[in-house]
């Protein structure tokens, strides 16, 4: 090995020294060089690291690097960016419908049939729906009294929620989806318990798709059920993809960008009082706290040269988020949390062709939630030390497991 690669299990470090940085190890790895290469565990794989924000943007918006990584039996690891962990070897075809690992004309034939449902028109046209899931768990939280647990009563079930009723599956059936969402998502949950959760999930979308094929309700499964040009796997995973990719990711977002407010209260307060600073902070906390811990991972397409590095076709490149979103280069002052800077250009949903589709909904759903919780719960703040909050590090989305809260009755008049 040289001194220029790096040897490290998932792609990149995963163990934090404190709550919002970045591992220092991958800090440091960028500070080092924009792009090194990479050894992949457990199977050894070369690949490269790209940490950067302008190699992260040039990586993610070049069709020289792909998506399509895996067949059906790495599709859940795919869903998780651990693609390169998966000791895939061979050609295998793309699952039915996750356009997220396709790439175009497939990808956009799929991705097509979804983009006017996500426009910042259509989201908007929700909002009056989302204050009211919103107001709701406010309520029931208010009436059950303090200390109360931020994540299960409020951060979980506003984005399930929503996206439960967007597509039409029902939230009362939320067992069916939620331990298997997150069971694709943990890092060592193991290839057959990841298979038998995809497989499940799969099975869960694939039978609701078919009773809205003979009985059509008022929403998005309904409809691409009724699409004569996706077939019935398709349409499963499509249905299956928004599911997964539309609750925990912003549930996540609302949990820890709470703490971290409350972690930095003159920033809850400047929120307080300038309601109208709420986009850019949701802004702010995207790319501060930049949840995607594990990158994106793209596969070298065919031999090129790229900034000097000679690439081989076949090769994944692991894309961190995290260090991108805490260029020097590019934001002024990056690890520090400003609500009222912007962050403009932050990646954490992404870049390019596969860049977010639902991140209209997600900046709607946490400017909502973060707005009303400060209305409600002015003096919110934390019912355990902050150390003791627990985090989680094991899954491809970063973020407090638990949120426990309290507040004074007084603080809610
Ligand atoms: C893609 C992040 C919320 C649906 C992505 C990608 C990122 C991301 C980084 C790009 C993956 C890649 O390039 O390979 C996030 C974050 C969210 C969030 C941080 C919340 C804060 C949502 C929501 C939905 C959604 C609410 C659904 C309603 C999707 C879909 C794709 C995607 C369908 C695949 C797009 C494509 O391949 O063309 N997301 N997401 N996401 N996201 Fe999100």
């Amino acid at each position: 090995m040289t001194p220029s690669e790096t040897t490290v299990p998932y792609g990149i470090p995963l163990d934090r020294e404190t709550r919002f940085d970045p591992p220092a190890a991958i800090m440091a790895l960028h500070r080092d060089a924009e792009m090194r290469r990479l050894r992949y565990h457990p199977n050894g794989r070369l690949g490269w690291l790209v940490t950067s924000h302008r190699l992260a943007r040039a990586v993610l918006s070049d069709s020289r690097f792909c998506s399509r990584l895996g067949g059906p039996a790495q599709a859940p690891v795919a869903m998780s960016g651990l693609e390169a962990y998966a000791d895939f070897e061979g050609d295998f075809p793309t699952t039915p419908g996750m356009f997220i690992e396709m790439d175009p004309p497939d990808h956009t034939r799929l991705r097509r049939k979804l983009t006017g449902v996500f426009t910042v028109r259509r989201m908007r046209v929700l909002e009056p729906r989302i204050e009211q899931f919103v107001d709701q768990r406010l309520d029931a939280l208010a009436a059950t009294g303090a200390p109360a647990d931020l994540i299960e009563q409020f951060a979980m079930p506003v984005p399930a929620q929503m996206i439960c009723e967007l597509l039409g599956v029902p939230y009362e059936q939320r067992d069916r989806f939620e331990s298997d969402t997150s069971a694709i998502f943990t890092l060592n949950s193991g290839d057959d318990a990841k298979e038998a959760a995809f497989g499940r999930l799969f099975g869960f979308i694939s039978e609701l798709a078919r009773a809205k094929r003979s009985e059509p309700t008022d929403d998005l499964l309904s409809d691409l059920a009724a699409d004569p040009e996706l077939d019935e796997s398709e349409i499963a995973g499509m249905g299956m993809l928004l599911l997964v990719a539309g609750h925990e990711t912003t549930a996540k977002m609302i949990g820890l960008g709470t703490l971290a407010l409350l972690e930095n209260r003159d920033q809850w307060d400047l929120l307080r009082e300038q309601s109208e600073l709420m986009a850019t902070a949701v802004e702010e906390l995207l790319r501060y706290l930049t949840i995607i811990h594990t990158g994106i991972i793209r596969q070298v397409k065919t031999d090129f040269e790229f900034e000097g590095h000679p690439l081989t076709a076949g090769e994944y490149v692991t894309v961190s988020v995290q260090t991108a979103n805490r260029d020097e280069a590019h934001f002024i002052d990056p690890d520090t949390l400003d609500v009222t800077r912007g962050a403009k250009g932050h990646l954490s949903f992404g870049h390019g062709v596969h860049q977010c589709l639902g991140q209209q909904l997600a900046r709607i759903e946490m400017r909502i939630a973060f707005s009303r919780l400060i209305d409600r719960f002015p003096d919110l703040r934390l019912a355990v030390p902050a150390d003791e909050v627990p985090m989680r590090t094991d899954q491809s989305f970063y973020g407090a497991t638990e949120l426990p809260v309290t507040w004074s009755d007084r603080g809610q008049d």
